[in-house]
């Protein structure tokens, strides 16, 4: 029998505090769902100490998770300990992961103390953190740079102390995958209770060596490994969910060892993490990008044809990955609308939302002859799958003129809907899109700023829909739209409007890390026409 590696899935936590990757509460708690459908053994929900929001979307998660284990982060600290079991207590399965660092850089640079210390900090938290829940991840941070003694002396504290589950870090992702495999060794070799827990890795890509040194770790005994989906995470990322486990499952023969992972959902988890976080997969992105089962050499594809193993090391389908969009049109009914939305993962949208879903993709099918699954996505995406606000309480687009030319100032006329009052108003700007929010503005009377603006085409046609998503900001907090339209104007102001809608719904739709703050500014001269919407 094949022995097993157990998957810990960390998108939510080190790969949520990326720049460009925040996510709502809500959102949080979709991608936990389909991360639970992938079969991750174990899902770090977040850092319950690091904001009320973070604690809030660890709470949900705990609660609505039911096979996989959810794991808060804390450090070696009775208030993140505390902080971390409150925020896990309902889960079915739970575990607190607790760190503290261990090498002497860190020792004495960020944590100012003796390797003495450290140890009776391990020793205490740990046992702390056991007292208060049965599964004790303890992390040495920056294990990879650690004198191999003392880690081997902090990791038996540990396990002494309660911990079943040891993870040895390349914090800084500097390790190489022979110093990864002696580093798991001597853990193994030199911790007298090491049978008493498993190893886990977690390493970082600064280097791109992320998921060849997780590898590495696992070929010398690690039985945990920490991933994100697509690598996301911190600086250069984490080792990416789907490279280990089809580097595991491709290599079976060399390998021999198996893992819970449903292969066929992670097309799906990748693509949901990408529409969630408005991030586009990179085309040569292993296993998950849009070239990485295309054959484009003539004797590739002669090979392929007579025998896809020639060229094909895995298939797409393995993965979940089609090779070809199924295609939609204006003569497609409701209930074969209601069976794509569900093959595509959305599979909880109630009657009404989906009714609503169904005359928008109607609108859109007379204007667009094909609608594709990516087009669909784009349409629930930013119709918002929730229906956290209620349509009859937040501003409608009814109507909008916008003149614009390379020698004439922008202007627009906007007319919304708010229950059954139509407000209009009109603005200029030097260009349409920047009118349009200004118009937008002054007919809510709430000033805010535009933090990002983007824009793309959902497929590669000249019929393409044009999905724009924006970041707004005002003194509440941050707030993020998107809007599909086959005209990038009326696009831009759905998705400003949606924008506007969660902004003025309050501070429940907030992002719950700051890291929206860290885009860059740069578009709003370039794109927009001009700086920052008036006040
Ligand atoms: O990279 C790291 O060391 C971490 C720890 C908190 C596990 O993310
Ligand atoms: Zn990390």
């Amino acid at each position: 029998m094949n022995e097993t590696v157990m998957f810990f899935d960390t998108t939510l936590r080190d790969g949520e505090q990326a720049p460009g990757y925040s996510m709502t509460q809500e959102e949080k708690l979709r991608m936990a769902l389909q991360l639970e459908a992938l079969g991750v053994d174990v899902i770090e929900a977040g850092f319950a100490i690091a904001s009320p929001g973070d604690f809030e979307s660890v709470k949900k998660i705990a609660d609505a998770i039911k096979s996989s284990t959810v794991c808060s982060l804390s450090r070696a600290l009775e208030k993140d300990i505390d902080a971390a079991a409150e925020a896990i207590k309902s889960a079915a399965k739970k575990r607190i992961h607790t760190f503290l660092a261990t090498s002497d850089l860190h020792l004495r640079y960020k944590l100012k103390m003796t390797r003495d210390r450290a140890l009776e900090q391990i020793k205490s938290m740990v046992a702390y953190a056991r007292n208060k829940c049965p599964e004790i991840e303890f992390s040495a941070e920056d294990a990879s740079r650690t004198d191999p003694d003392f880690l081997a002396k902090a990791i038996e504290t540990a396990i002494d102390s309660g911990a079943t589950i040891v993870n040895l870090p390349d914090t800084v992702g500097y390790a190489t995958p022979e110093e990864i495999a002696a580093m798991v060794r001597n853990v193994k070799t030199r911790v007298p209770n090491i049978d008493k827990a498993t190893i886990s890795m977690h390493v970082h890509d600064d280097l791109g060596l992320a998921v060849a040194n997780t590898l590495a770790g696992v070929m010398a005994g690690a039985r945990q490994v920490e991933c994100t989906i697509c690598g996301i995470g911190e600086r250069a990322g984490n080792a990416a969910l789907e490279e280990i486990v089809m580097g595991l499952r491709t290599r079976k023969d060399f390998y021999h060892l198996s893992c819970n992972i449903k292969t066929e959902e992670i097309g799906r988890t990748a693509r949901l993490l990408s529409s969630i976080t408005g991030v586009k997969l990179f085309p040569s992105k292993a296993i998950v990008g849009k070239n990485a089962f295309a054959h484009e050499s003539g004797i590739h594809q002669h090979g392929v044809l007579n025998n896809a193993e020639t060229y094909e090391i895995m298939t797409p389908e393995s993965v979940g990955v089609k090779k070809q969009d199924l295609v939609l049109g204006k003569h497609s009914g409701q209930h074969a609308f209601e069976d794509r939305l569900k093959a595509l993962g959305y599979t909880t949208l109630s009657e009404k939302k989906i009714t609503q879903l169904f005359a928008e993709f109607k609108r859109l099918a007379d204007l667009k002859k094909d609608i594709s699954d990516r087009d669909l996505v784009a349409l629930v995406e930013a119709k918002g799958i929730s229906a956290a606000l209620d349509p009859e309480k937040s501003y409608q687009l009814e109507s909008f003129v916008v003149n614009s030319g390379n020698k004439m100032t922008s202007t627009a006329s906007i007319t919304l809907r708010l229950g059954e009052e139509t407000f209009q108003e009109v603005a200029i700007g030097t260009g349409p899109v920047f009118a349009s929010i200004r118009a937008i503005e002054k007919l809510i009377k709430h000033p805010f700023s535009l933090d990002d603006y983007q824009i793309q085409a959902v497929t590669e046609h000249r019929d393409a829909l044009g999905e724009v998503k924006v970041i707004i900001s005002d003194s509440t907090g941050t707030y993020r739209g998107r809007g599909v339209s086959t005209d990038i104007v009326e696009g831009s102001i759905l998705a400003a409007l949606s924008a506007v809608n969660n902004m003025l719904a309050g501070s429940k739709a907030a992002l719950s890390t700051g890291a929206a703050s860290t885009y860059q500014h740069s578009f709003e001269g370039d794109m927009l026409g001009g700086g920052h919407t008036d006040k």
